[in-house]
């Protein structure tokens, strides 16, 4: 008998208090902070869905794992464990562990980027597109057209538009240092990439004589929905499809915050001796000896073991089902979301929500301030805020205005969600009396993180 219910695989084990709080004093903490959600005490935050980075729970054999650890500078048997489950995986020769993703960026367009290059991606990751713009090259995006369309219905809303990858590198020879495709597309909604797509990409890079790195950080998921939804891979297991992800790859860049279930980590891996040296010389700097990069033996010896738990299909059933439990039921009751429910998050589609808000009075933090004061839910904007200033001082608005519910692993339960599910339907209710925004401070860059809003009157 098959039933309905997906169950959490797991029971609880240790608890963490939730603090609950009024309208009235959520209304007080919001205001004191400029209406911005990254200045709250998270102390003031119920359901804590502003990232899926770093916020998950460990498991009893992570913690167990932990005690492993060996903190010996130079080649610690935790660096041997991590080692291995990476290449389990993912079999680059060569792989330099770092503190987080970001660090991995960092080093890599260090090493390959620089002015007059050009880097695609289906769709950067803010950092990815931080550390290559700093590095003075160029970042593109180029997810297929479906993908930038909400509503619609497409299984691998993630692919990357091969022909316009083709007519890149066409157009610039000697310009592209690297190729990248984000598994799964975190900006463009959490959707996924297909093997095919990833097949396509590998021959377009072929031909023209450029590698092809993955920023693999929910490569777990995204293996799960190419099993669940590509021709022929629903017999595959997912350490299968993942390292045929990999075997097409170059090389990656990766964030352990992510599907490998841990609080802090990350790492770069490639196959070229002559980068992996420039790399692991840049590593040196700022992060450590290549054998713990930027993290504690304790903390390689956590990833190794999320690393085989984040491949468990049971794991992953639940993960998946558990965020589109919350996309479907929010969908049945006419809150616009991005379609197909994503792997790690729900996007909430706050210009279609909130019609009557112009883009420029930013109806996508409008509506996360008013998720947190009605029932203290923390999401992210994910639209003109954090996209529309341009280089020049001017503003215009993103291509969409959404709200991020990304959901930290494992963490919470499915009455956590419903309690969610019952407050964006309330806030959906207020969605007409919602007015817009203006920003009254902000930082030169990274303006979401600091700037200071105020109510239109
Ligand atoms: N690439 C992707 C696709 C990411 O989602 C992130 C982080 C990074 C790289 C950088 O990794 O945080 O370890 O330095 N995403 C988090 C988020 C912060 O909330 O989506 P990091």
């Amino acid at each position: 008998m098959e039933y309905r219910t997906i169950i959490e695989p797991f029971r609880i084990h240790s608890v963490e208090p939730l603090r609950l709080t009024t309208e009235e004093q959520r209304r007080a903490a919001i205001d004191a902070v400029g209406l911005n959600l990254f200045g709250l005490h998270a102390d003031d935050v119920l359901i804590d869905l502003l990232t899926d980075s770093g916020t998950g729970a460990m498991s009893r054999d992570q913690w167990a794992a932990i005690q492993h650890g060996d903190e010996s500078y130079a080649g610690s048997p935790s660096w041997y464990v991590f080692l291995e489950a990476v290449q389990e995986l993912f079999p680059f020769r060569h792989v330099i562990p770092t503190h987080q993703g970001r660090a991995a960026e960092k080093i890599l367009f260090t090493a390959i980027g620089g002015p007059s290059k050009v880097v695609p991606n289906n769709t950067h990751f803010d950092t990815t597109r931080a550390n290559i713009e700093f590095s003075g090259a160029q970042a593109v995006d180029m997810p297929i057209a479906e993908a930038l369309e909400p509503s619609l219905v497409h299984p691998f809303k993630g692919n990357i538009d091969v022909v316009a990858l083709e007519r890149l590198l066409a157009e610039r020879p000697g310009d592209v240092p690297v190729v990248m495709v984000t598994i799964t597309n975190n900006s463009g909604g959490g959707q996924p990439v297909s093997l095919a797509n990833m097949r396509a990409v590998r021959d377009v890079c072929n031909r023209h004589g450029v590698p092809l790195f993955l920023d693999a950080c929910r490569f777990a998921e995204n293996a799960w929905f190419v099993h669940e939804r590509e021709e022929g891979q629903s017999g595959r297991s997912v350490a299968e499809i993942v390292r045929e992800f990999a075997s097409l790859a170059d090389g990656m860049t990766m964030s352990a915050k992510k599907d490998p279930l841990a609080n802090i980590g990350g790492w770069l891996a490639c196959n070229d001796d002559d980068l992996a040296a420039r790399c692991r010389a840049l590593l040196v700097l700022t992060e450590g000896f290549p054998t713990y990069g930027g993290l504690a033996g304790r903390d390689l010896e956590a990833i190794a073991q999320g690393l085989r738990e984040a491949v468990d299909h049971e794991y992953l059933r639940y993960r998946i089902r558990s965020t589109a439990y919350l996309g479907e039921a929010l969908a049945r009751a006419e809150i616009p979301v991005v379609q197909p429910i994503g792997g790690h998050a729900v996007y909430l589609d706050a210009r279609a929500l909130l019609s009557h808000v112009p883009p420029l009075e930013y109806p996508g933090q409008a509506l996360a301030v008013e998720l947190y004061v009605a029932g203290g839910i923390r999401g992210c904007e994910i639209g003109t805020v954090m996209f529309g200033r341009q280089a020049d001082g001017s503003e215009r608005p993103a291509a969409m205005d959404l709200v991020r519910l990304a959901i930290p692993r494992r963490t919470y339960t499915q009455s956590h969600i419903d309690y969610v599910i019952e407050v964006c339907i309330e806030v959906g209710r207020r969605a007409p009396e919602l007015r817009g925004l203006r920003i009254v401070e902000e930082p030169e860059t990274l303006r979401h993180f600091t700037a200071r809003f105020e109510p239109i009157a």
